[in-house]
Formats: structure tokens, sequence, C-alpha cells
């Protein structure tokens, strides 16, 4: 599984990539306003990290309009993907984009039926919203499985990229049901490493360790 940072802190997003754990970067206004940075600025400074795909989200709703930002947003550098919300216009510009040869990440996907479509329309990842499903108490993962048999049933190559992941067990779920991608913040993928029986061992070994005076250096 793909393992793609929701994040446009550099700090964080580093920190990660030196560990090997970054496939690639997930950006969106939100974020980016949060880190209070300029966009295109911001986004330069994770391409020059990452060498995976960096997604960058257009700002416009109509279809020219998205076209002509996605096509300056490509040219921060090669491994951007442009990202376009799940509208009638947004599949219109990946479409477009995807014909010019570039990489499409199609965002705010809640149904299968919106998926379909994106994959139809050239999308190189589907990302569909897990988090935001299971704030209005419907099970996100039934969305993930349900798109991967969608795109297995007819060999679509869009790559289904589980985002809105809050916790860690949205990402053992993601990965059973077969999400080729992961987008999660930074301090889920962190929380990954976390269990009570790998603490409670480390103890023990640590207090045998001071006790028997082990030592290796
Ligand atoms: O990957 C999409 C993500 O940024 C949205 O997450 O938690 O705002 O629903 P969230």
């Amino acid at each position: 599984m793909k393992f793609f940072v929701d994040t446009a802190e550099i700090d964080a997003i580093a920190e990660l990539n030196d560990l090997g754990m970054v496939d690639g970067v997930t950006t969106n206004p939100s974020l980016i306003k949060k880190s209070g940075r300029d966009i295109i600025e911001v986004t330069k400074e994770i391409c020059d990290l990452v060498s995976g795909p960096v997604s960058a989200e257009v700002t416009a709703t109509d279809a020219d309009e998205m076209i002509a930002e996605g096509r300056k947003l490509v040219e921060i550098a090669e491994n951007i993907a442009v990202k376009v919300p799940l509208t009638w216009d947004g599949l219109k510009a990946c479409k477009a984009l995807s014909d010019d040869g570039h990489m499409v990440n199609v965002t705010l996907c809640f149904s299968a039926n919106q998926a379909l479509l994106a994959a139809k329309a050239g999308a190189t990842f589907i990302s569909p919203f897990i988090g935001r499903l299971d704030d209005i108490n419907i099970d996100g993962m039934d969305l993930i499985g349900d798109i991967r048999a969608i795109y297995d049933n007819y060999g679509y190559e869009t790559q289904i990229l589980a985002a809105s992941i809050r916790t860690v067990n949205h990402v053992t779920q993601s990965a059973l049901i077969g999400a080729d991608v992961m987008t999660a913040p930074p301090n889920v993928i962190k929380a990954m490493v976390n269990h009570p029986l790998t603490d409670k061992g480390l103890d023990a070994f640590l207090a045998d360790i001071k006790a028997a005076g082990i030592k290796i250096l």
C-alpha cells in the first residue's frame, strides 16, 4: 500500500520521508490555509522533497478555469497531480488534463457512481472521503469496498486513494479492502507504531537489562 501524507507542513513531511514512509503528498485548500504559506511556494518545496505524486488542488469551479489552473500547477514540478473536485466541471477538467498526460486526483468522492465517472474521465487517483462519511453515520469503508469491486470488475487503472483518514483503524481497514493508496495526517501515520504490549514488553526488557547489567557498547 502506498502512503501519502495529508499535510502541507514541510517538517512533518520531511520526518516521515526520511523513514521511507512517504510515497506522495496530498494537500487541499484547508491544509494550505493551515500552513499559512503561498500555495505555489509551499507546493514547490514539497515537490523538491518528495519524488512521488504531490496533489495540489485547483481553486476554480468552472472547467476551463480549472484546466488553466491545472496547467499552471503542473509547471511547479513533474510530480504534481492536479486535484479537482468531483463535479461535472471537475470531470471535464480531469479528462482534459489527463489527456494532456498529467496526473489527476479527483477529490470529494462520496459515492461509487462518482468513482465510476472519475475512472471513465481518466483519473489517476480517486479520493473517497472515509471520515466525512463516518461523520454522517455512513460507513466510509463500504464505499472503498464498492469502488474496489467496480474497478476490479472492469479493470479500471484509476488508483483508489483512501482519504479523510482519521484513525489507525481506517488505515488497517483500507489496506484489508485493497485501497491502492491511503493518505493520512502525520499524527495518524505515527500513531500506527503504538501498541501497549510493545511498551509493556520493552519496559520488562529494560528492567532486565538494568538488573543484569547487560551492555553491548
Ligand atoms: O484527504 C482529504 C482530507 O484532507 C480531508 O480530511 O479530516 O478534513 O475530512 P478531513
